[in-house]
Order: C-alpha cells, then structure tokens, then sequence
C-alpha cells in the first residue's frame, strides 16, 4: 500500500486520524473553526438566553441569510434556515393543500426518507405520488425533459425532484423542468440535499418554487474531492 503524505487539510477537522473519511454524503464532518463558532454561539445564547433570543438572534440571522444568499444567489428574504433537506421537504410538503386525485409526480430517483412525507400525505388526502421512470445512462436534458413529461396529467399539482439523486449520482436538468412546470402553472419542490457544495447554485436562475439544500454534506468536502480521489486511486494501484 502506497505511503500518503498528511495532509494539511486534515488539520482542519475533528476526525479520527486512523480514518481516511470520504463519506461527506450522509453527515459530512464539521471543520474545526465551524465547529469552535458554533460552540461561541451556543455559549452566548447560555449566558443571556432572553436577551440574546429576542433582542440579538433576528441580527444574526438576517445577516446569515445575506450571506447565503451571496452564495447561492438567492433573495436572502426567499430563505429560510432549517435543520436539513428532509425537514424542508416537509415542511413544504405538509403546508400544500393536496386533495384526493391530485398527482405528486417525481422520478424513480429519489430518496426515500424524502418520499415518505409525500407517502404520508397521500394516505391521508388520496392524492397520488407517481415516480415516472428516467432510464440509465440518463438521457440528454432535453430527452429528459420529454420523458418525464410522459408522467404529466392534468392532475399534477407538484413536481418532485432531486437536483442531484442519491441512488444513481445523476444531475437533471432541474432548470429546464422548473420553466415548463412554472408555464403550465405546476408547482415545483427541488431536493437539493448533494447540490451545496458540489456545483454552484444560480437560485434565482434555477426557478423552483421550492429548493431544499444541506450544508452538512458537500459544502465540506469541496476543497477535498480532487484529493480524495487521489487517495482513492492509489488504494486501487
Ligand atoms: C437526495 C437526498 N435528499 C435528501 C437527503 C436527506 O438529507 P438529510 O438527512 O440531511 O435531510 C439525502 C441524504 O443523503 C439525499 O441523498
């Protein structure tokens, strides 16, 4: 097995030295300097919790969004702060009035703790979650576009999508959906769990009426992945 030199941007992170951590996919690890403010954050809420509650947290949080908005290029008065992707597939979900018959359509690529929301609330309303079949390899955006359409009916009232999928690593043409849906006044909910982090986000361009996203996966790992697929080419050697 080859030698590996340290590298420096492990310093950056809490992780286990004996591990070479390359699964930034599920719960990606939190840097050193990201985790020590977030402990300077929690300790200035301890020591005031009223006071920095109600008089100091909507400062901070608007000046957040302004910088994630820089970002992704988003209003940052479009965003909204949550835990992680599925909760803001939730709470999108949950806040749409679906009723019996209406049509949710997705792919046959998404993710499932996501599509049990959609699941959830076809049981309960009758409406209809269909995962329209896209084969591998995926087709040209604009074949894409067309196959998925075969799905729309004059019932479908949401578009479910993953920007990029869990299960195939694919990335559709969420762009080019998002317009056609807008223009036939189909409401369109982006899962956007794996985009932060690995391509760059043109919000406003993109055009869903809802986008999730995640900052605990791939936002870490950006300056990473040329290394790690170093590494994994000389495990392979
Ligand atoms: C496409 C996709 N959506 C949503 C999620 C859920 O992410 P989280 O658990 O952070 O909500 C994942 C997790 O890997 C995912 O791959």
């Amino acid at each position: 097995m080859p030698v590996l030199e340290t590298p420096p941007l492990r310093t950056l992170f809490l992780l286990d030295p004996e591990v070479i951590f390359l699964n930034h996919g599920s719960f990606g690890a939190t840097p050193r300097p990201v985790f020590e403010d977030y402990q300077h954050w929690q300790r200035a809420l301890e020591r005031q919790p009223v006071q920095f509650i109600v008089s100091e947290l909507n400062t901070h949080l608007t000046a957040a969004r302004q910088a994630m908005g820089a970002y992704i290029h988003a209003d940052p008065d479009d965003l909204v702060f949550v835990p992680n992707a599925t909760f803001g597939v939730n709470v999108v979900a949950r806040s749409l009035t679906l009723a019996e018959g209406d049509e949710i359509l997705a792919s046959n690529h998404e993710y499932g703790a996501c599509e049990n929301v959609w699941d959830f609330l076809c049981r309960k309303t009758g409406a209809v979650y269909k995962r329209q079949p896209i084969p591998l390899p995926i087709p040209s955006p604009d074949e894409w576009v067309h196959q998925f359409w075969q799905g729309v009916t004059a019932r479908t009232k949401v578009i479910f999508l993953s920007h990029l999928t869990s299960p195939t690593a694919a990335t559709f043409p969420i762009q080019a959906i998002c317009a056609r849906a807008r223009a036939e006044g189909i409401l369109t909910v982006i899962d956007g769990a794996h985009a932060p982090g690995q391509i760059p986000l043109e919000m406003e361009a993109l055009g869903a009426d809802f986008y999730t996203g995640n900052c605990h996966k791939w936002e870490f790992s950006l300056h990473e992945i040329p290394r790690a697929i170093r590494v994994f080419r000389l495990w392979c050697e």
